[in-house]
């Protein structure tokens, strides 16, 4: 027998087995990645209108392990699969809804949003979510987030991420409680309950994660993204705590770059690392995407989010 690391957990080995690798570990919420492992960010984002079924789909074509959801939650308590809190950069509720705008100052210049949870989900039904990226994804809708497992399930794992939940908790919704019942309406509850569609869920907000993994008791695995507003979960002694309600990191790729030995010190904690956010349009010093996620696979990363998962280093 001998100890080798499988994606960010330690597995038993079964040396006499050959090729063949045997873990004779139980699959824990702790043991989220059994090889390199591809998200799919957003869908096939660099192809397709972000969050839309086409998007989703064509992750599952190019072989996405996983494919991600960010979601919001509508007037009417309905989870969508939306990036921003608001809806004019990605459909057109512009032209749609006109006057149904908030008027914010943001350094000094007055700005007019369309909040997602000032709409129906009806009413966000009505909008083109295709258009904007290419005239062929003319009438594209937004998803909901069951719409989307739906599509995914038993094609790709799931990666869902509570956006703003401190926000639509003001409002008086519980993000965490609405994903968590989602997932067991859907059977997937629980680590291992569908082997062909594992769940994983992520937030920058650590007590989004606390409260699923303490309050609510989930078993699944969870990962504390980290960009640079939270960076201060990156000091030795905070990273030791993310363990209390974590099983990885999902630190922006930079972050990295600034600490080359934060793979290892999280590898050491038995966090996994999932660095953010590969795409063609913006790979930096390296010449291809798949250069740069092969750069970062190669550092140790056990995974990462790619707009491109077609050009993922297998
Ligand atoms: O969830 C990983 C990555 O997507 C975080 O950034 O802003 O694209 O949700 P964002
Ligand atoms: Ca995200």
């Amino acid at each position: 027998m001998e100890i080798r690391r499988v994606g960010s957990r330690l597995a038993l080995v079964a040396a006499v087995c050959g090729p063949v690798i045997i873990s004779l570990l139980p699959h824990t919420g702790s043991a989220q990645y059994t090889r390199r492992t591809l998200i799919a960010h957003r869908g096939a984002s660099a192809y397709a209108p972000e969050h839309t079924l086409e998007a989703y789909r064509l992750a599952v074509a190019q072989g996405a392990d996983y494919v991600e959801q960010d979601l919001q939650i509508t007037r009417d308590g309905h989870l969508i699969c939306l990036h921003d809190l608001t809806l004019e950069r990605t459909t057109d509720v512009e032209e749609v809804f006109p006057d149904r705008f908030r008027t914010e100052t943001a350094n000094g210049v007055s700005i007019k949003r369309w909040y997602a949870a000032d709409f129906t989900l009806a009413e966000i039904k009505r909008l083109d979510a295709g258009a904007w990226f290419g005239e062929k994804f003319k009438g594209a809708r937004v998803p909901t987030w069951r719409e989307a497992i739906a599509a995914i399930r038993g094609r790709a794992g799931l990666y869902p991420e509570t956006k703003g939940p401190e926000v639509y908790g003001k409002r008086g919704f519980d993000m965490e409680r609405l994903v968590l019942d989602e997932l067991r309406k859907n059977n997937l509850d629980r680590p291992g309950a569908d082997p062909k569609t594992p769940i994983i869920i992520q937030s920058f907000s650590d007590a989004s994660l606390r409260r699923m993994r303490h309050v609510m008791g989930t078993r699944l695995p969870l990962v504390l993204l980290i960009g640079a507003e939270n960076r201060h979960w990156l000091a030795a002694e905070n990273l030791r705590k993310v363990k209390e309600f974590a099983n990885g990191i999902g630190p922006a790729k930079q972050l990295i770059d600034a600490d080359p030995n934060l793979i290892k010190t999280a590898h050491d904690l038995g966090l996994s690392v999932t660095p953010y956010t590969f795409r063609s349009g913006a790979t930096g010093r390296f010449k291809t995407v798949r250069e740069e996620m092969a750069h970062y696979l190669k550092l140790g990363a056990d995974a990462v989010f790619t707009d491109n998962p077609d050009q993922f280093p297998r």
